[in-house]
This record gives C-alpha cells, structure tokens and sequence, in this order.
C-alpha cells in the first residue's frame, strides 16, 4: 500500500490566502455586483519598474540569438546579480557579505520553506504568534510538530506572542530554542526590530547554539533610519542567522519571481559525529540538487533594480504603498480603530471594533464594505482580535476602501 505524508493531515483547513479567496468568491458568486475591492494578501499591484522591463525585454533578446543564448544558468545564480547584491545591499551597510553567500531563488516563500531540507527533526523550533504561515505549515509537513490544538497550535513549537502588550516585539524565550524565525518589518503586524532587540536576538543564539531565520521581505519599506535592514547589521550575526529577501515587495517581482538567501560561510553547526558542518556547503548542495535557478531574463530584471533608474524607479513604488499605509493609519484612527504597523511596513494591524473576532470583521467588512483584509487570526492564535489591511493596492482603490469603511464603522 502507498503511504503518504500524514504529516499534511494535521495542516489545519486550506492556507490562509487560498481559504480567504474562497470565501470571496463564495460572496461574489452570491453578489455578483458587489464591487470587492482586495486589500489582504499583499500583492503589489502597481506596473513593474521600467527599468526593469527593459533589462526583460534585452535579456529576452538576447535569448532569440545563438551567439546570446543561454541554457541553464548556475544554480546558485549569476554573479553578476549575486555581486550587485552583495554590493548594494550589504557592504553599503557595513554588512560583511560577500556574493558567494548569495543564493538567487524564486521566492521566500520557497527559501524559507525548503531551507528546512538541510535540519534534522529533532530541533525545537520557535516562531513569533501571529506568524506568517508559511514558516508553521512548512515545519508540519515536514513532521516537526504534533498535532493543532482547538486553538490551531501545534505541539512542539515554541510560540512567541508578539502583541500590543509587549509593543510587538518576540520576548526572548527562557528555554533554549535550536531554530528561530523572526520576520521584521514584521509580517503581518508591521512592527519592526530595533537593533537592540535584534543584537539580543543575536547575542541568544550565539549563546545557546541557534540559527536565525531572518526574514527580511519587508526591509525596503523601513522609513525610520535607526531600523537594521538586514540582521548582519548586528555583531554576531555571521555565525547564527540566514537571511531571506525578496524583489516581491520592492519591485513589484510577485509574478515575475526572484529572491535571494544568504547563507554565511562562518554559520557552522556540528554533525553527530562531533564534526563541525558548513551550512553553506549543505544549501549549496541542496540548491544544486533540487533548483535549476532563476531564469537569465528574469535575473537580468532583477539585476536592473540595481541601475540608478532601478533605485529611482522601487524607490517610487515603495514611497507609492507607504502613502498607501499612512492614508489608512490616519484614516482608520480617526474612525475610532487602534491600528498599529505601517510606517515602516506595507501592513496595518487593527484592533477589531466591538470585540468582534478577527473571521467576525472579516465577514462584516466584505458584506457591508465589500472590502476584503486578512483575519489576525489566521496568522496565529495570539492575532485574535486583530486584522491585517494591506497597502498594496491602487490610491483610488485604498481610498474608496477607506471610506466604505468609515462609514460603516466612523
Ligand atoms: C502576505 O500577504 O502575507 C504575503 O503576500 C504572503 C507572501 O508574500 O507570500
């Protein structure tokens, strides 16, 4: 008899975007009239950057001449990207990054789930309440954890409530964890890490023998300059975190796909035998064995982000969404809301009205306002009362949102 995963049976109901779609669609189908307008899963909605899509178009070129064309490319990604990369984003920090240390992906949301593939089963894993899903589900498939308890948490994870009570920051757990996920600007509540909280953070690992995962998706949307972009800002990092980003957010790459890790050659984790192992050399290999790469075209468009147009051109879609987020900071608080997050995130969390649960708004806000969001608790059983507004929309469109929603709830 062929066995499955069971492992996916203890996944509770559909991932939350999918679920959230079908509840809309069950509405639209019922009201077909009714104009939705989307503002939850946060998906960039504004055109590419033009330079971008020239650098596609050339790339695409290129491709349509022998003398141009390329087959597959290296797994871990051009250098020519990997260097600008390295350049642009780390070293003009003052990270010590170097572009060996860059693996080119097609998404975080790919990285950080397969980057389990080079851990064993028996680490203690910790992720902040609420969560961004992924992190959860991955480690269940892979058998991680027990099964969900009636409030959705699984046995074996170490849950960190990040809340209004602790200003959305993950308190420092007493007990030793041996994987951490943190994700800052934080998805979904739009908090971010000082870099005391985050040199804390380092400091702990270091100390107990733990590895960071350090999803920084969100970065380019940090607008306070004493905010780290990246977690090797912080002394230490080198030998305790992985870093995740993405050209998602910033660039507008949700369709068109390219992301990166980076993985230092100093991160060293010993084997049973005592030996001390490369975690590098471990991701390099499953990157080699299990990912072809990113298409040349569409590298070529990320590298473009790069150019000074490029810079100009993300600049203005991040400022773009930022307007977005401060236009339902302000006008949400005035209707009476407690809102939290986007000012250095694409993301506002709100304290749901009338102590309705987070499914309750939910329902209230697409059948009065016709204006979908993202339940709080559907990141986590701690993000109850809570909901999630993404900017990643059209001014017009956040704007028509905003005042359906005053006026129902104002
Ligand atoms: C979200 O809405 O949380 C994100 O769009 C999810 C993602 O980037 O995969």
């Amino acid at each position: 008899m062929v066995a499955i995963n069971e492992n996916y049976l203890k996944l509770k109901a559909g991932y939350l975007f999918p679920e959230i779609a079908r509840r809309v669609n069950t509405f639209s189908q019922a009201n077909p009239d009714a104009p939705i307008i989307r503002l939850g899963i946060g998906d960039v909605t504004e055109p590419l950057p033009q330079a971008c899509r020239d650098a596609i178009i050339k790339a695409t070129e290129k491709m349509g001449q022998r003398e141009s064309f390329r087959g597959y490319g290296p797994e871990q990604g051009y250098g020519w990207l990997r260097e600008k990369i390295a350049t642009h984003d780390f070293q003009a920090r003052g990270c010590d990054i170097d572009a060996s240390e860059i693996f080119i992906s097609d998404g975080s949301k790919c990285d950080t789930g397969n980057i389990l593939d080079i851990f064993g089963n028996t680490n203690t894993i910790a992720v902040t309440d609420p969560v961004y899903p992924v992190y959860v589900d991955t480690n269940v498939m892979a058998g991680h954890t027990g099964a969900a308890n009636e409030k959705g948490e699984y046995g074996g994870l170490v849950y960190l409530p990040i809340t209004a009570a602790n200003d959305f920051t993950a308190t420092i757990p007493s007990q030793k964890v041996d994987l951490i996920y943190l994700c800052f600007p934080n998805n979904p509540t739009g908090a971010v890490a000082t870099k005391e909280h985050l040199q804390a953070w380092v400091d702990y690992a270091n100390s107990h023998g733990s590895i960071i995962f350090f999803d920084a998706a969100y970065e380019a949307f940090i607008t306070d300059p004493t905010i780290p972009h990246s977690i090797y800002e912080i002394p230490g990092a080198r030998t305790c975190a992985i870093e995740f980003r993405s050209f998602s957010k910033n660039a507008g790459f949700t369709g068109t796909r390219c992301a990166l890790s980076v993985v230092p050659k100093t991160l060293e984790v010993k084997a049973s035998t005592g030996e001390k192992i490369q975690l590098w050399s471990l991701w390099s290999r499953r990157q080699a064995t299990k990912f072809n790469g990113v298409s040349y075209i569409i590298q070529r468009g990320a590298e473009a982000v790069y150019s000074p147009e490029g810079q100009e051109q993300t600049r203005g879609l991040v400022n773009f969404y930022m307007e977005n987020a401060s236009l339902i900071r302000e006008k949400l608080s005035l209707a009476g809301f407690a809102v939290y997050g986007g000012e250095n995130a694409p993301y506002v969390w709100l304290k749901t009205p009338n102590d309705l649960s987070s499914w309750e708004f939910f329902d209230k806000l697409l059948t009065t306002c016709h204006v979908v969001g993202t339940p709080g608790s559907g990141f986590g059983a701690a993000g109850e009362g809570y909901f999630r507004i993404s900017a990643f929309n059209s001014r017009e469109n956040v704007e028509t949102a905003l005042a359906r929603i005053v006026k129902a709830f104002g």
